[in-house]
């Protein structure tokens, strides 16, 4: 293990790569990423390097981003079938159907899309700024909301907006158990519930915070005294865990205990002998159709200004 982490560092300085990973990716992953963050900081990051080459530890739509924000530069993943069945659940011809029957509506879709579903897209969102940019826009816009809606739901209800709403939902995300957390919260009375906008709204009914990973990341480090129950992909236990080595974190479980899925399989595929596969043969490269990446850009770009 040590003597793979140590050939993944060397090829990373002679080749000038970056390693980017999410907070669901596995721990060693994560442990020897340069950047660990949520989507919206691997976007950031991305568009500042001054590597040669990105390592987007994550799945395929990120690295489709980084690819369009950085042409430019070579963008690689461990493994091209980390896919995200959130993505796969609003295929591009379908979505720009569907914008096309509803005309005077702005277009706004969550990072979790294609590059082709971006490229019919006005901006941009992760969760977290997906408050703070659809609030950019007058109280009275039409807004069309894609694709995930369990999190335009829930931006319809903080923002108290009625947007339009493509029924595409995260695998991961949708299999909490209400019945499961409500009998954890009876043994662990004591624990706040720690929620991302992607479950339902009635697994957000008993969230005491809402957020993006790094929002729940942050609230868990600045309150570190409390127990937690957590309701996104457990990978995140992993930064959560670290960073806060004295507080007691549950994952919240999924209705099929015996499935395993509140781990993303997709995430899962990547791992440090991938990764170094990777940087040592400079594939799989993500590739994206140059004109689709020059509509794709604008709207994440403009996502990068708004959030910044
Ligand atoms: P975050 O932007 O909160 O990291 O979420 C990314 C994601 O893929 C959730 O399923």
């Amino acid at each position: 293990m040590n003597e793979l982490i140590k050939a993944i560092n060397e090829l990373k300085k002679e080749k000038n790569a970056i390693i980017l990973g999410h907070y669901y990716q596995k721990g060693e992953i994560q442990d020897i990423a340069d950047y660990v963050g949520d989507s919206l900081a691997l976007a950031q990051w991305a568009a500042k390097t001054e590597a040669d080459i990105i390592v987007m530890c994550g799945v395929h739509f990120m690295g489709e981003t980084a690819k369009v924000l950085c042409p430019g530069k070579k963008v690689l993943v461990p493994d091209m079938a980390a896919g995200c069945s959130l993505a796969d659940s609003c295929p591009a011809d379908k979505f720009a159907q569907f914008v096309k029957e509803h005309p005077g509506h702005t277009v706004i879709s969550y990072v979790n899309t294609t590059a082709a579903v971006k490229a019919v897209t006005d901006v941009v969102v992760t969760s977290t700024n997906a408050k703070q940019i659809v609030e950019s826009f007058p109280k009275d816009e039409k807004i069309i909301f894609g694709p995930d809606r369990n999190l335009g739901n829930y931006i319809n209800s903080v923002t108290n907006r009625n947007m339009l709403l493509w029924d595409g939902a995260c695998h991961v995300h949708e299999q909490f158990s209400v019945e499961k957390i409500v009998e954890l919260k009876a043994q662990h009375p004591e624990a706040l519930v720690l929620a991302h906008p992607e479950c339902k709204s009635t697994v957000l009914k008993l969230a005491d915070v809402v957020g993006s990973t790094a929002a729940l990341l942050k609230y868990a480090v600045n309150h570190p005294e409390n127990t937690y129950i957590v309701a996104t992909e457990s990978g995140i236990l992993h930064e959560m865990q670290k960073k806060c080595p004295q507080t007691t974190f549950i994952p919240a479980p999924p209705n099929d205990s015996t499935c395993g899925c509140n781990e993303c399989s997709f995430m899962r595929l990547n791992t440090l002998e991938k990764l170094y596969e990777c940087l040592k043969n400079e594939a799989p490269e993500i590739t994206v159709d140059p004109e689709v990446a020059e509509k794709a850009v604008k709207p994440i770009q403009r996502m990068l200004e708004i959030s910044a």
